[in-house]
């Protein structure tokens, strides 16, 4: 199973467009993707991943997504160079499941494949430079929310903010991507 996790804007803004998330550390989403992610593989494209350095916990098992056969980011970390290799990995693995952590490049090239959507919509005004990053458009009638959480801005966060979990609908993936 593949799961597509994001955080982002009304529009879909995911990145500032210099390197970066649009916002400053949310408490409350930090801990709900650590939670979704624990102990999962979690599949990261290498700009995504080299600004997450030193993030990883012992239990996570990081996959880095490159084009450069010779990248080498370690050694407790896997990696692969297309799409191929990772729907390979996936249904080696069966039954786990595959996160797709970001960024963009990697959300664009996974959605067709997805299995679930696991999105923070943030309802604020997020600062952008060069455009900013987005994640892409998805079909509504591809997906189907099964869980919705909604919290109201507090002391802590000025916007409300929603955890919204889609799952595909049967016959509706693409693999010719
Ligand atoms: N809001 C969120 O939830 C969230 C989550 C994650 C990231 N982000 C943001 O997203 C932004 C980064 O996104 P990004 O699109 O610039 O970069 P990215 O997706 O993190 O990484 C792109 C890199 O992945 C590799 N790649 C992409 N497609 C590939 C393919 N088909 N085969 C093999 N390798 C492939 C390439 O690495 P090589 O160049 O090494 O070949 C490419 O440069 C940042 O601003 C980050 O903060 C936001």
């Amino acid at each position: 199973m593949i799961t597509l996790i994001a955080a982002m804007d009304q529009n879909r803004l995911i990145g500032t467009g210099c390197g970066g998330l649009p916002w400053s550390d949310i408490h409350r989403d930090k801990q709900h993707f650590r939670e979704y992610t624990l102990g999962k593989n979690l599949l990261i494209g290498r700009r995504t991943f080299e600004e997450m350095q030193g993030w990883f916990r012992s239990e996570d098992r990081p996959i880095v997504m490159t084009r450069n056969p010779n990248y080498n980011p370690g050694a407790r970390f896997q990696v692969v160079n297309d799409l191929d290799e990772v729907l390979a990995l996936s249904s080696e693995q069966e039954g786990e499941e595959i996160v797709v952590c970001g960024g963009a490049e990697l959300y664009r090239l996974t959605l067709p494949v997805a299995d679930r959507l696991v999105l923070t919509i943030l309802y604020g005004d997020f600062p952008k430079q060069q455009g900013g990053v987005f994640f892409p458009e998805w079909k509504d009638e591809d997906f189907v929310e099964y869980r919705r959480e909604e919290f109201e801005a507090d002391s802590k966060v000025p916007f409300s903010m929603t955890f919204l979990y889609l799952t595909r609908r049967t016959g509706s993936k693409n693999m010719d991507c």
